[in-house]
């Protein structure tokens, strides 16, 4: 019999080479035992030399990696199964779902995929105090990486398979913008903004247990969620309760649930036209989450959401038509903006109007949105002088923006200013050097770069009309290059 030691958690790699020593080798599954070490070397390295990689159908190779997570300690002895019989004249195994084997690898995967999915969905982020808070300051000057502290976060998650590895990049992709950890009970993963590292086991106490974003959360679901809707049973099974503790919405929960009855019937007293149709029940869980359908149906979670800073009179939402060849970004909306809940109808607005209208551009066919959706300032006696957003705050509404953006379809975006672009990439790109068109990782648009009007309105009178006359040839190149993708 043949030992083979895998190092604890999801040894993809140990096992990857295990399989191919073995099959080289000619070892039948019954004639291998696979076992997992109790030393920490968590990610070890297999300590044998290699064998030449296994000609194994593609998804029998796709499914080793959605296996290897899974907690049951069969699992590599399962997978060496598959593999040999694949290499042994069953090339279309996978076919066979009723084959035993097959069923459970089958099973297994999906166990693991519903893990990922919870953990994607349920893992919520908290600032650790004292890092990265109280940056600020004027649009569309390009800050250096590193000339700032990145804000920073922590999250505990106990996911129920070996799952950590393979979920990380998820939040990488999500949030590049600050510096994070994810500690689990027997791995942990740090994100510094270039690598992510797996480390040791965390725990529980390490991650602050709440923060500034837990009033926006709590507030976000708060108003998103529809009394009517309400189904205790669906919401269970759709965020278990040994997920709620980490999730700072879910203090709101029991007055919610209570509250929901005599809700409902004042909104049937209130809208007595209302159609009675019914509802299909949803979990709770899923509407804090949700996935809006079409761009009205983002527009009015956005609209129903709490500003994550308190403040604004309202959200200010994208506008133009769906499918615009051109999209603009801004950072947030100013207050005049927030007065009218109208985005670019400010001193900047008005400047890039004209811009517009100068480069050829109609501003009515374009997209113009903004980063955030809500205006943040400090009040100087009457006076609401705008705020930078963090970029946490930018983060929190990514998520929105992505939607929006998928949703208009534009052929072109041009991210105005470092908070836009941000918010575009997920990374701190200096403005002056970044200028012109762009390629944004992942994204189906071109990209472009320019700086924020209200950089040119802040510029003294000296150099007013050589930035201004920069901004309106930077639109022609946009107007341009909208026409030529559109060839
Ligand atoms: N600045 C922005 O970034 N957006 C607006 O809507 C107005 C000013």
């Amino acid at each position: 019999m043949r030992t083979i030691r895998l190092a604890p958690g999801a040894d993809l790699a140990g096992f990857r080479a295990a399989a191919r020593r073995l099959a080289a080798e000619g070892v039948p599954p019954e004639a291998a035992a696979f076992t997992t070490a109790d030393a920490p070397g968590l990610f070890a390295a297999p300590p044998e030399a290699e064998a030449p990689p296994l000609a194994l159908p593609k998804p029998v190779a796709a499914l080793i990696p959605a296996v290897v997570p899974h907690r049951d300690p069969e699992r590599y002895a399962l997978l060496y199964g598959l593999v040999w019989r694949a290499l042994h004249g069953e090339r279309h195994l996978l076919e066979v779902a009723s084959d035993p084997l097959v069923h459970r690898l089958l099973r297994m995967r999906k166990a693991v995929g519903r893990d990922l999915h919870k953990m994607h969905a349920f893992l919520r982020f908290r600032r650790v105090p004292g890092q990265g808070e109280g940056q600020g300051e004027g649009e569309g000057q390009g800050r250096g990486q590193g000339q700032e502290p990145r804000e920073r976060f922590a999250a505990w998650f106990e996911p129920d398979h070996h799952i950590l590895a393979a979920a990380a990049p998820f939040f990488v992709e999500r949030f590049p913008a600050f510096d994070w950890s994810i500690l689990t009970p027997e791995a942990s993963a740090h994100w510094d903004g270039a690598a992510l590292r797996l480390g040791p086991p965390g725990r529980r106490e390490d991650v602050p247990a709440t923060d500034s974003f837990e009033a926006g959360w709590c507030a976000y679901y708060a108003s998103t969620f529809n009394p009517a809707r309400l189904n205790p049973t669906a919401m269970r099974a759709e965020m278990p309760k040994k997920y709620w503790r980490n999730l700072p919405e879910t203090a709101a929960i029991p007055d919610l649930v209570r509250a929901a009855r005599p809700r409902v019937a004042a909104m049937i007293e209130r809208e007595p036209a209302l159609p009675q149709k019914r509802v299909p029940a949803r979990a709770l869980a899923a509407m804090a989450a949700q996935e809006p359908a079409s761009l009205d149906a983002l527009n009015a979670i956005i609209r129903r959401s709490e500003p994550l800073v308190p403040g604004a009179t309202q959200a200010v939402l994208g506008e133009g038509p769906l499918g615009a060849a051109i999209a603009f970004v801004g950072e947030q909306p100013g207050d005049q903006e927030d007065r009218q809940g109208r985005p670019f109808v400010g001193p900047a607005g008005q400047l890039l109007t004209r811009a517009l209208e100068a480069a050829g551009i109609e501003r009515p066919a374009a997209y113009l949105t903004n980063a955030v959706k809500h205006f943040k300032f400090e009040e100087r006696g009457r006076r609401r002088i705008h705020q930078k957003p963090t970029a946490g705050e930018v983060a929190h509404y990514r998520w929105w923006l992505d939607r929006e953006l998928g949703f208009v379809r534009p052929r072109l975006v041009v991210g105005l200013g470092a908070t836009a672009v941000l918010a575009l990439t997920g990374q701190t790109i200096p403005i002056t050097r970044a200028r012109g068109p762009a390629r944004f990782a992942g994204k189906p648009y071109t990209g472009f770069i320019t700086v924020h009007p209200s950089y040119l309105l802040r510029l003294p009178d000296g150099a007013k009309d050589a930035a201004y006359t920069a901004f309106v040839d930077d639109l022609r190149r946009v107007r341009a290059l909208a026409e030529e993708t559109a060839a």
